[in-house]
């Protein structure tokens, strides 16, 4: 996966992706993240990219011309039109689904806007998709586009250690994750659950199952409408929540 990041300021992007589990993958050129400086294709001076906005009201913004000439130079490399992702709170909000769609392509261009955005004329030429991390808003399109990254890595083979764990956690069928321990067998008092200490494979497997129902319907009751339960799985969960709440 080749991500090409447009952005006023490269180095936040390279130095938050070049640690940890992303760094290791870019050293495994499992991935790679190409920052580019959209100030380097200003044509101004003084490098101004932003200007006022046309109409009045406050702040600047990002001007058409160093954007387009600053994707122009990735996607002049490529043999077809790639897709561009503009991060921004006006976007759809991410999510696993949409991860797992963007980690298909094989390149991916992300857009990052700073002031109060970017000419919407240079949008509507290259953009693809805008997406949001969330309802709230930034300073700038940096962490949005590096939450994608990490996001969309993880799920590139070889890049997490253990294949499988991409699949079986929070969000695999709409479950979040059940409850993990380590050692010691006791800590300050608190004990590890017994099952998980029995070796029996079959039950261990079905504790995490209820775990993660249980947790769903406590945490996120919206995931849980989505989630395939079986009917047996329905009634124990109604019992549980009958119990909890007498
Ligand atoms: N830029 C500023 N806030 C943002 C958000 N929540 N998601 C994506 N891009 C943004």
């Amino acid at each position: 996966m080749k991500f090409h990041v447009l952005t006023l300021f490269p180095e936040m992007i390279l130095n938050g992706m070049n640690t940890s589990i992303t760094g290791r993958a870019m050293e495994k050129e499992l991935i790679s993240v190409n920052a580019v400086n959209i100030r380097d294709f200003t044509k101004s001076k003084h490098l101004k990219v932003d200007d006022y906005p046309y109409g009045g009201g406050a702040g600047l913004v990002m001007q058409a011309e160093p954007v387009y000439l600053a994707y122009e130079s990735i996607a002049e490399k490529m043999e077809k039109k790639p897709r561009v992702v503009f991060v921004t709170p006006c976007g759809n909000t991410f999510n696993q689904t949409m991860a797992e769609e963007f980690a298909k392509e094989e390149e991916l261009v992300i857009l990052c806007g700073h002031y109060e955005g970017i000419d919407e004329r240079v949008l509507e030429m290259i953009v693809t998709d805008r997406v949001s991390i969330g309802d709230y808003v930034l300073t700038g399109g940096e962490l949005p586009a590096m939450v994608m990254m990490d996001c969309i890595s993880r799920l590139v083979p070889g890049v997490l250690h253990n294949d499988v764990s991409a699949e079986f956690e929070s969000f695999h069928d709409n479950l979040l994750e059940y409850p993990q321990y380590s050692r010691p067998e006791e800590f300050m008092g608190k004990r590890v659950p017994d099952v998980l200490l029995s070796g029996h494979h079959a039950n261990v497997e079905k504790w995490r199952r209820e775990q993660s129902i249980l947790r769903t319907a406590l945490y996120r009751p919206d995931l849980l409408e989505k989630a395939e339960l079986t009917q047996k799985e329905k009634e124990w969960l109604e019992q549980k929540m009958n119990e909890k709440e007498n």
